[in-house]
């Protein structure tokens, strides 16, 4: 389908992309392949999402929970795959106006994965094309807590008193810092859940699964949920 036959683009979508490591497993190949293929398939919907006016694009990259894996595919995952990122699309990603941002907890990573992220952060920060954020070391009740944290210490220093504390306050807190939350949130691989992921952001969100296991992923793929999202009624609550 071309551009032009889409409407009603969503303004914020959400990707989990699941199903790296089967896509793998089918081919009888190591999961680092899997997700080097993941990785071309974000590029795909990348460029795409940004030529069709999506506004804000996140994407689930590492959670807090996938240090569990085994050492070598974490290695990779942390070490190799993310920093080659960074440093091989940078310039594209910078040429084509977007804003990347990392939603997480970046401290604890090693060096030079972190100097990687905070040059590709530091490049686009006043691009005003699409924002791309990558949830990295993400986990949705850890970013809850955190905020709480920090609202909590504002009140113990008298800077806002409790009662300030509403729905609109909270949400500047969170690593999203007040961007809108996803209309529009994609899960890949058949898998059925959340997984931690912008639990609070997600509230109203419209969720859509793909059975395609994510490095089979493609424009058309997302094409096909951004129709299914504006043939739905959005609500909110209301009647
Ligand atoms: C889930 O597949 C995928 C991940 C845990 C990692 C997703 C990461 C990428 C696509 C690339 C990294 C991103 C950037 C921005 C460079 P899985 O391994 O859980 O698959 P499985 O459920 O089939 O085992």
């Amino acid at each position: 389908m071309n551009e032009q036959k889409l409407k009603n683009i969503p303004e914020h979508v959400a990707l989990i992309m699941d199903g790296n490591g089967r896509w793998a497993k089918q081919r009888g190949l190591p999961r680092t392949l899997g997700h080097k293929a993941g990785v071309e398939a974000l590029k795909e919907i990348v460029r795409y999402s940004s030529n069709i006016g999506i506004r804000i694009l996140t994407v689930y990259a590492f959670s807090t929970e996938n240090w569990a894996r085994p050492a070598e595919e974490v290695d990779y995952l942390i070490n190799t795959l993310l920093v080659e990122y960074m440093k091989k699309e940078l310039n594209e990603l910078h040429k084509n106006n977007v804003r990347i941002k990392i939603l997480g907890d970046i401290d604890s990573l090693p060096d030079l994965t972190k100097k990687q992220i905070i040059e590709a952060v530091e490049t686009t920060k006043n691009n005003m094309g699409l924002k791309f954020n990558i949830a990295l070391n993400y986990g949705g009740r850890k970013e809850i807590i955190d905020a709480i944290r920090k609202i909590t210490n504002m009140v113990l220093n008298g800077m806002i008193y409790e009662k300030d504390i509403d729905e609109e306050l909270f949400s500047r807190y969170l690593y999203t810092e007040g961007d809108k939350d996803p209309d529009l949130i994609i899960r890949t691989s058949g898998e059925m859940r959340i997984s931690n992921f912008l639990i609070w952001q997600s509230a109203y969100s419209e969720l859509y699964f793909s059975k395609k296991l994510w490095p089979d992923f493609r424009k058309e793929d997302l094409d096909e949920a951004i129709n299914e999202y504006a043939r739905r009624e959005r609500r909110f609550g209301s009647v």
